[in-house]
């Protein structure tokens, strides 16, 4: 192969690509732009604001001038709130010295596979996956092996996972409510991975982004379990409970010696999260478990509207136990969901995302995010009405 001298980028970066959810955003803006409405269930924000309060404890924190560095792994009275929260909501035991704020559950997530991943590691990944997750390991020079979620569920977890395991894995990535399916795994299934993760000595990294939208079941979280916390590392974010995707704020939870891997990989990229960002995390870890449980409902309404109307025109799909997001099959428009997406997009002004870019088990799937107001989803059942006829 010809070198291609200092002109390029280090080799590491060359399997990584870039989101094919970026174009479908771009093809949205072009026909927004071009004056022609459009039906947004491409998206993965909340539907509502930040909440008043978490605003305004950002405003005071400039008002007080808390502009300055701040601890890299986070400030003493997030850290503290953060160890309240772990215990009483996920079951896990941390010290202030096992917690770290992150620019978003996205910097949790590079700093884990960062922290734990040599090239050449593979990592079990459930598919179909969050589709920046087979970049984070890609970064590493790791490997993802797709492990289907489906027949995982239907054969036994703990088999499915030995069955494609090669002797070079390293870690579990589990995500629970997952993105983009719904699914959200019972105690019994984290069990499993856990019990396989001991038997292997593998480690676990943990992503509970959607853990308070859970419609049916518990949300149950994997390091909670006997022999767990010290080969987990689960990350979290603010972005889906509070309403704060463009705040970027997270955290992790880990033992050593991966919680050393963490702080280095936050000292070295950010040097932490922006000190009145931190300020705003203190205040929405106030609220309440009701006012939680009130959004949920407010989710589970969008979610029985969009699954009904999609059902009635033959894109079938069970209702999803979690996360906010429906994914049903739409063979019935295109058996390739890249193509599916197209012609929903072009003839009937509804944005998805191919089940496709999530795995090799997404195809013939759509993600339709049902984070949008019940009108939205209204208008957006006429539409498929209407194409579908
Ligand atoms: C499964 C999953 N994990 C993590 C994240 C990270 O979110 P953020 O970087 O906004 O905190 C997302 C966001 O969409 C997600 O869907």
């Amino acid at each position: 192969m010809a070198n291609a001298g200092a002109m390029r980028v280090a080799h590491r970066l060359d399997e990584v690509g870039f989101s094919d959810i970026v174009q479908i955003r771009n093809k949205v803006m072009a026909l927004r732009a071009a004056g022609e409405k459009v039906h947004a269930f491409h998206g993965g924000e909340p539907f509502f604001e930040t909440p008043e309060p978490i605003k305004q404890a950002a405003v005071k924190a400039l008002a007080d001038n808390q502009t300055h560095y701040a601890p890299s792994s986070g400030i003493a009275p997030l850290r503290e709130a953060l160890v309240k929260k772990l215990a009483a909501k996920n079951n896990i035991d941390a010290t202030v010295d096992e917690v770290i704020a992150t620019v978003g559950g996205s910097q949790a997530l590079y700093g884990a596979f960062q922290t734990v991943l040599d090239p050449g590691d593979d990592v079990l990944v459930f598919d179909p996956y969050w589709t920046p997750i087979s970049d984070l390991i890609r970064g590493t020079q790791a490997r993802p092996l797709l492990v289907p979620t489906v027949s995982a569920r239907r054969n036994g977890i703990r088999k499915t996972l030995k069955q494609f395991s090669t002797p070079k894995t390293r870690a579990i990535y589990y995500n629970t409510p997952q993105n983009p399916s719904g699914v959200v795994f019972t105690r019994a299934e984290a069990e499993e991975v856990a019990a396989f993760a001991q038997e292997r000595d593998l480690l676990v990294i943990a992503d509970e982004a959607y853990e308070d939208l859970v419609y049916e079941g518990e949300h149950f979280s994997i390091a909670s379990l006997p022999g767990m916390a010290e080969r987990t590392i689960t990350c979290f974010t603010f972005s889906k409970t509070y309403a704060m995707t463009g705040w970027r704020a997270g955290y992790a939870v880990a033992k050593e010696p991966f919680m050393t891997g963490l702080r280095k990989i936050v000292l070295y990229s950010t040097n932490g999260v922006t000190t009145p960002v931190q300020y705003a995390m203190v205040e929405a870890l106030k609220t309440t478990g009701k006012e939680i449980a009130a959004r949920r409902e407010d989710y589970r309404k969008r979610r029985d509207l969009l699954v009904a109307a999609l059902n009635a025109v033959g894109l079938t799909c069970e209702p999803p136990a979690g996360a906010f997001y429906a994914f049903p099959n739409v063979e019935k428009i295109s058996r390739n969901s890249k193509e599916a997406a197209r012609l929903l997009l072009e003839k009937a002004h509804i944005a998805t995302i191919p089940g496709s870019v999530f795995g090799a088990q997404g195809e013939g799937y759509l993600r339709f995010s049902y984070a949008v107001t019940l009108e939205e989803i209204e208008e957006c059942a006429k539409a498929l009405k209407k194409f579908l006829k």
